[in-house]
Parts: structure tokens; sequence; C-alpha cells
């Protein structure tokens, strides 16, 4: 490859073109939810995507987790290009994601959520697991390993027995994203994964997203409102409004640009 990327601000070196959108359109009915983007997501980046209420970042995630398919453009991945799939065939490309709106199973503990996801990691079926139990038994032992290494890094280990309904909401982000990474993902898709948290929250799941970003080398994309949190966080950031692309650079460079600023920076957000 051509193109070997770039070292950040920070030292961190970025590769190579993971995700690549080209040309996406995706409409639902009448409504154009996206017109025309592309953009890519490089080895190792922390991407943010910013926008107002509606300009369609979270249908821009979906499309790269295989929730919708796009009616134009195509999406390249590994610098192959990708056919339309299904949501499972896509994670089991490697990404992973949490959702705008929390969605965990309630009555369950915390452990027990994180591992459903293990689920698209597991080799064997019920049937294989009937016949071949030593099998199944090692691949058990493998997943609550993935999955308490992965407890201890986001520090929810008092919490593991608790059902998730108890927890406060900024714990239960926690844990979402606790899910998402037990997948072990090379793309890591965070939908709001600050919204609702106050500052100390806030600045606690910064720091989890750094530390993953670094420690297991995930690549992340992510949506987010907080204008002061993308600045620290991201390396650098797609400015979609109305289904359409208005800005696309480093932190600085889209802080900078009379478009963005119009349509999105100049205006208050929570
Ligand atoms: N499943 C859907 N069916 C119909 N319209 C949708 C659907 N999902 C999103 N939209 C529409 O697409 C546009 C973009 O929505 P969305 O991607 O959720 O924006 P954002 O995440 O930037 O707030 C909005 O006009 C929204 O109403
Ligand atoms: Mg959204």
């Amino acid at each position: 490859m051509l193109d070997e990327g770039y070292v950040t601000a920070d030292g961190r070196q970025i590769g190579g073109v993971m995700m690549d959108m080209r040309g996406i359109t995706l409409r639902f009915g009448g409504v154009e939810a996206i017109k025309n983007i592309s953009f890519d997501i490089r080895e190792g980046e922390i991407r943010a995507i910013i926008g107002p209420n509606g300009a369609g970042k979270s249908s821009m995630l979906n499309v790269i987790s295989g929730f919708y398919n796009p009616q134009e453009g195509e999406v390249w991945f590994h610098g192959k290009r990708r056919p339309p799939m299904k949501p499972f065939q896509v994670a089991r490309q490697g990404i992973a994601r949490t959702f705008q709106n929390i969605a965990l199973f309630e009555g369950m503990t915390v452990l027990d959520n994180v591992m459903t996801g293990r689920l698209t990691q597991m080799k064997s079926g019920m049937l294989a697991q009937a016949i071949w139990k030593g099998k199944a038994e090692r691949e058990e032992t493998a997943n609550r390993e993935v999955v308490e290494k992965i407890i201890d890094f986001l520090e929810i280990q008092a919490i593991r027995k608790t059902p998730v309904g108890r927890l406060p909401y900024g714990l239960k982000k926690r844990v979402e994203l606790a899910r998402a990474l037990a997948a072990e993902p090379k793309l890591l898709l965070l939908d709001e994964p600050m919204a609702g948290m106050n500052v100390e929250e806030k600045e606690d799941m910064s720091r989890f997203i750094l530390d993953v970003n670094d420690e297991f080398g995930t690549t992340i994309a992510l949506i987010e409102h907080d204008m002061g949190v993308v600045m620290d966080l991201s390396d650098r950031v797609v400015v979609m409004d109305y289904g359409r692309k208005i800005g696309d650079g480093t932190p600085d460079e889209v802080r900078n640009n009379q478009e963005v600023i119009d349509a999105y920076l100049g205006v208050a957000h929570d």
C-alpha cells in the first residue's frame, strides 16, 4: 500500500485505511439520511463523527455495522469491497458496537451481559456441545478469561454479580462498552458513549476509550456531541449536516472550518 498513515501529535502511529466508505447514500422512503458521503477510518485511529441531531450520524454507524445496507455506494474493509451483509456477519469480521440507547439485558448480571458479547466468537453450536463436551468446556473457559480481563480493565469487578437494571446510567454505559470489547473487535463503533453523563463520568469514559485504543490497539469510531471531548479524544473528525458531509479533518481543521461553524459549532449543544 502506498499510503502508510501518519504519526499523531501524541506520538501514536496511525496505519493505512481500514474502513473506506465510498459515495454512500442511504434512504428511508423519501428521507435521504446519508447523501453521497465518502470517508475513511485508518488502523489505530480514533475517528469522531459529529453534527446536529438528525444529521445521519447513527445511520452511518448502522451502515458500517451492517444494520442498514445503503442504496448507493461501496463499503471497503481491509482493502476488499464488502458485499451486503447481515449484522452478525459484520460482527464476525471484527466490528463491534454500542447503541445510542442502552441495549442491555436489565435482569441479567453484569457478568452475563458481558458474556453475551462473546456469542459471535463461539464456534461450537448446541449439537457440537452435546457431542464434544470437552471442546465446548475449553471454549467456555477461554471465553470467561477474556471476559474477566475486560471486566478488570474497565474496573467493574465490584459489580460483576449485580443485575444491570440496578446500576446508575454511567455504569450501564460502561457495561455496554465491556460487552462490545468482549468480542475483541478490531473496529469499535460507539454511538454517543457519553450522552447523559455528568462531568466525572465523561472523564472516566474518555480515559477508558483512550486506554482501549492504546492497550488493545482497537480502532474506534465514535459519535459525540461534547466538543471538548471530541477535541481531546479524536485524531480526525467527520462533520455531518442534513445527511451531507460538510467537514473532514483534524479537530483543529474542523474547528476553523466556516461551514462547520455556521452549521454546528456556532450553536449550543448539550
Ligand atoms: N429506521 C429509520 N426509518 C426512517 N427514518 C429514519 C430511520 N433512522 C433514521 N431515520 C431518519 O434519518 C435521519 C438521520 O437520523 P440519524 O441517523 O438517527 O441522525 P443522528 O444520529 O445524526 O441524530 C433523520 O431524519 C431520521 O429521522
Ligand atoms: Mg444518533
